[in-house]
């Protein structure tokens, strides 16, 4: 036969892998990938075993539970092998166990199950002689782990001596409480922020992290880290009262003094199992510590008895798996994308792979230092993350597949679309394209235009717009109110009903009020808010272009910035032009409601502030540079109002999706991360908010924002006041 070949070699091939990821992962807290793309290693390793079993070598990765145990700690050898737990991808596959416990013993159909939150930490025994907590051992290989004692007594939550409830009889002469050594996410980031200001490395997340700071020869190192730890199982219990349940033996570790986490739930059959998984994935990073799925057992411990157990995991758990939000996949290429004010933004071209609960083809690099900070090369294998809502992201090589002679990426020295120069100022992070004319930043600005936060014309997307641009129909944004029926007819891929539709679409725009066309126009430095105040003081489109720009400034909420930027914008020749072509195509350009709320003093004294040229006053940068147009230079460009701030968005925002918000808070120079911290600027609450963020922030006094008010937080980087 062929294949048995293939399969030895491939068998071989994985265990070298595995025995590499290991060691990075066990004992050198570096791992370069993923859980999820070793575990899918092992389950390859698995299957081959499974089909050829005259494969499987003793000390094969499936034989075993664990890693290694490390040579820096005297090794433990467990009262009770420390197990690992089979998995459950899936409904199916939860179902799958359900039905194969309820073969062996029919009574587990009708069973109480335990579900429990999956922390991502590191599995911890802590064994209590006589009261006193004597030991902690790590799993190790789940025969024997390693002696850390002295680094888990400096564990703040840890307890030195149980509190033994009298109720319950007479303590136990040796009771093991098992749990999961973990570091919440806000400890995590704080500990990077320390580490960084020391020039000491950083750890990739919370995991390392505690495992890092846990793998200390000097326990005065792992008692300055914040570390934490739930307890969620009994191990040896001799001299003890019988425990005839999983719960009851939570509740005694709990009276104990022990954490046990909260949110564990009894729940009978599978449906309500599968609900709580389904809930949790939802909820993850409402969380500020990491889980990755939720460990279900059944409740019973005489049932459990029964069940018993596989060579490595009981059969009376399973742990629930959530689809995993980092794999590797490869890096195809680096290419670069032109938005509507020009900026070259540099994004990773992947072969798609599924992460996070969708597939991820693409993902910004956000400009050329970025792309050097994480080293990443075309050809390169990379991780990619994708938590929750959060926007796709690369987070950096697997350097020990980086193919030979993979040179490093260079960020092109012309626009990919137009092939003018590109232009990166000093001092600034962001590479410009600086022809107006530039056929990509056309596109964008109309795409922009027809956006659903502008003039919200549907059917109107990028690939239709290219289409458009590329027949010669549309060249700026007031073009679209000149498409003719029997040109859109006449295009490939366009039905007689889509045409109708589009057009009907473009009809409809008309009635948009000013604030929205101003919105359109993309005038840098002008959000919504803005846009809306300004639409308020000068109700129609003449009143806006008569006002000087100190009767700009004088408006509420508009700073002496954005009326420059305005003024200027208006001031240009040629968004003149798009404006009168707007208003020949019967847009109001009037604010039904608006009343001249503006302030006295300023008006009709003619001159304009800036940019009476059109110019701009100091056109020096790339942006200035930009000739003027129909969102010019930068236009939504937005001023970096959160540079260096962390905004938290949780629950559904009006008028922004997730991303959308997140986005927002990005191109104002801030961040977006999923859990509350410390150094948490502000904490934008939509409805049905994370209750744990919530409550994160009030602990740590992090302002709250309603999601209402989130345009002025973008806008002015302040907290809103009122
Ligand atoms: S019970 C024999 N419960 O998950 C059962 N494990 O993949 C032993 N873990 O090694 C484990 N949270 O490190 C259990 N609530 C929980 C858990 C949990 C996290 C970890 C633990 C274990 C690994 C198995």
């Amino acid at each position: 036969m062929t294949w048995r070949p293939d399969a030895a070699q491939r068998a071989e091939e994985l265990r070298a892998q595995i025995a590499y990821n290991d060691r990075l992962y066990h004992e050198l807290d570096t791992p370069e990938i993923p859980d999820a793309d070793y575990d899918a290693l092992v389950r390859e390793l698995r299957e081959i075993e499974e089909r050829h079993p005259e494969l499987v070598t003793a000390d094969s990765p499936t034989q075993r539970v664990g890693g290694a145990p490390s040579v820096l700690f005297a090794p433990v050898r467990h009262l009770v092998p420390m197990m690992s737990l089979d998995n459950a991808m899936d409904l199916d596959e939860l179902q799958a166990w359900a039905g194969r416990i309820g073969r062996i013993d029919p009574q587990a159909l009708e069973a109480d199950f335990v579900c429990e939150l999956k922390i991502d930490g590191l599995a911890m025994s802590l064994t209590y002689e006589a009261g006193r907590f004597t030991r902690a051992a790590t799993r190790g290989d789940g025969v024997t782990g390693e002696d850390v004692t002295a680094n888990v007594a400096t564990i703040g939550v840890v307890p030195h001596r149980l509190s033994w409830p009298e109720d319950r009889g007479p303590a136990p002469s040796v009771l093991e409480a098992r749990g999961e050594v973990y570091m919440s996410v806000s400890a995590f980031e704080e500990l990077n922020r320390r580490q960084l200001e020391a020039g000491q490395k950083t750890f990739a997340n919370p995991r390392n992290s505690a495992a890092g700071s846990l793998r200390q020869k000097d326990a005065a190192v792992t008692a300055s880290r914040e570390l934490a730890f739930w307890t969620y199982q009994v191990g040896a219990l001799e001299g003890g009262p019988e425990l005839a349940r999983h719960s009851e033996a939570l509740e005694l570790l709990r009276r104990c003094g022990f954490p046990v986490n909260p949110e564990i739930t009894v729940l009978h059959g599978i449906d309500e199992v599968f609900a709580f998984c389904s809930d949790w994935q939802r909820r993850r990073h409402d969380l500020d510590y990491e889980i990755d799925g939720v460990v279900v057992k059944v409740d019973d411990l005489a049932l459990q008895r029964r069940l018993g157990a596989t060579s490595h995991a009981p059969r009376w758990a399973v742990a629930f798996k959530f689809p995993p939000e980092e794999r590797t996949t490869k890096l195809e290429d680096i290419m670069v994308s032109i938005g509507r004010t020009g900026r070259a933004t540099p994004f990773a071209v992947l072969e798609p792979v599924f992460v996070g609960g969708s597939t991820v083809g693409l993902a910004t690099l956000h400009n050329e230092d970025q792309v050097r900070l994480k080293n990443v090369r075309p050809g390169d294998t990379v991780v990619v993350r994708k938590a929750g809502d959060v926007i796709p992201e690369v987070v950096g090589p697997v350097l020990s597949e980086r193919p030979k002679r993979a040179p490093p990426w260079k960020f092109p020295s012309v626009c990919p679309s137009c092939g003018e120069p590109l232009v990166r100022l000093p001092g600034e992070s962001d590479t410009f394209c600086t022809n107006l004319n530039c056929p990509a930043q056309r596109v964008q600005r109309i795409v922009h235009f027809a956006s659903r936060g502008a003039m919200d014309v549907e059917g109107l997307g990028e690939k239709r717009v290219v289409q458009l641009v590329e027949a010669g129909l549309l060249s700026d944004p007031a073009d679209v109110y000149s498409l003719q029926r029997h040109e859109l007819q006449a295009l490939e891929r366009m039905a007689e009903i889509s045409a109708d539709n589009l057009l009907r679409a473009v009809e409809g725009s008309k009635q948009r009020p000013l604030s929205r066309v101003l919105v359109a126009l993309g005038i840098r430095h002008l959000g919504p808010t803005g846009t809306r105040a300004l639409a308020r003081a000068f109700p129609s489109i003449d009143e806006l272009l008569e006002a000087p720009v100190e009767a700009l400034a004088a408006v509420e909420g508009i700073g002496p910035v954005i009326a420059d930027s305005v003024a200027e914008f208006l001031a240009s020749p040629a968004n003149r032009e798009v404006i009168e072509k707007l208003r020949r195509a019967g847009l109001t350009l009037r604010e039904p409601g608006g009343s001249a709320r503006r302030r006295a003093g300023a008006r009709g004294t003619g001159a304009r502030g800036a940019g009476a040229g059109g110019a701009g006053a100091g056109a020096a940068g790339a942006r200035d540079a930009a000739p003027p147009g129909a969102g010019d230079g930068g236009a939504g460009e937005p001023a970096q109002t959160l540079a260096g701030k962390s905004v938290v968005v949780t629950g559904t925002l009006d008028g922004y999706t997730r991303e959308e918000a997140e986005e927002a808070i990005l191109a104002r120079g801030g961040r977006s991360p999923g859990s509350v911290s410390a150094k948490t600027f502000a904490l934008v609450l939509g409805t049905e908010p994370g209750a744990a963020k919530v409550r994160k922030a009030e602990e740590l006094g992090i302002p709250v924002v309603d999601g209402t008010r989130l345009d002025d937080l973008l806008e002015t980087g302040e907290v809103p006041r009122g």
